[in-house]
């Protein structure tokens, strides 16, 4: 079955400890955290101390999504906070292969992640040494963009490649997502969806993932 991973980029943040629970009962899977630092993207959200705060709150895996420069150095910070996953952008890792050791080092899942113009190919290397890989359906950095269609290209080259090898990678993907392009993501091999508004901004939280899901 696709898992949901609502992203609490597009909660209240004064309400972040009830958006989580609540979440939790509306079926989510994981809970998506999106970190930003102001450099590697626009925008400054949260750190580790976000991940602190709500990891008593709930028993859903908390899936971090660095983006942010020199990844490397979040490492230990997130795994004392409680991290389950940690994902980094491999156009802000030139030691990549290095990264994802020391996220598995210290006992975390390791993701990597692929903006909209970046070839599938960079990531194939490594594939056989991460648990997750991310595609991007818009460019990293805010909620509530549009869905890029070329990005389906580049999901369905994954699940190709992590077929032919029998890897055991979740395809994620991030961005735009609501029922009509998670379809089309389902469609194209992904198996774990990002939420934010399409889950967030409307009224019957439950409902929302439900309907996602297909
Ligand atoms: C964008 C973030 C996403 C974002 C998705 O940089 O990585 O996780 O929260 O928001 P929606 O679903 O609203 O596009
Ligand atoms: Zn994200």
């Amino acid at each position: 079955m696709t898992k949901i991973a609502p992203s609490i980029l597009a909660a209240d943040f004064s309400r972040m400890g009830e958006c989580v629970t609540s979440l939790e009962k509306a079926g989510a899977d994981w809970i998506h955290v999106d970190v930003m630092d102001g450099h590697f993207v626009p925008p400054v959200t949260f750190g580790a101390q976000m991940v602190e705060a709500i990891r008593p709150l709930t028993s859903l895996p908390i899936d971090v999504h660095l983006m942010v420069e020199k990844p490397s150095n979040q490492i230990a910070a997130f795994q004392q906070a409680g991290a389950d996953l940690l994902s980094v952008h491999v156009e802000a890792e030139v030691h990549l292969h290095r990264t994802i050791t020391a996220i598995k080092d210290a006992g975390m899942k390791a993701g990597v992640v692929l903006n909209p113009a970046t070839p599938a190919a960079l990531v194939e290397p490594v594939l056989s040494e991460v648990d997750l890989v991310l595609q991007m359906t818009v460019n990293p950095g805010y909620g509530g963009q549009t869905f890029i269609s070329s990005t389906l290209k580049n999901i369905a080259r994954l699940r190709q490649f992590i077929d032919e090898h029998q890897l055991k990678v979740e395809i994620q993907v991030d961005g735009g997502v609501d029922v009509d392009t998670g379809r089309l993501c389902r469609e194209a091999g992904a198996d774990v969806l990002v939420a934010g508004s399409a889950i967030l901004k409307t009224s019957d939280w439950a409902k929302a993932i439900r309907h996602i899901r297909g």
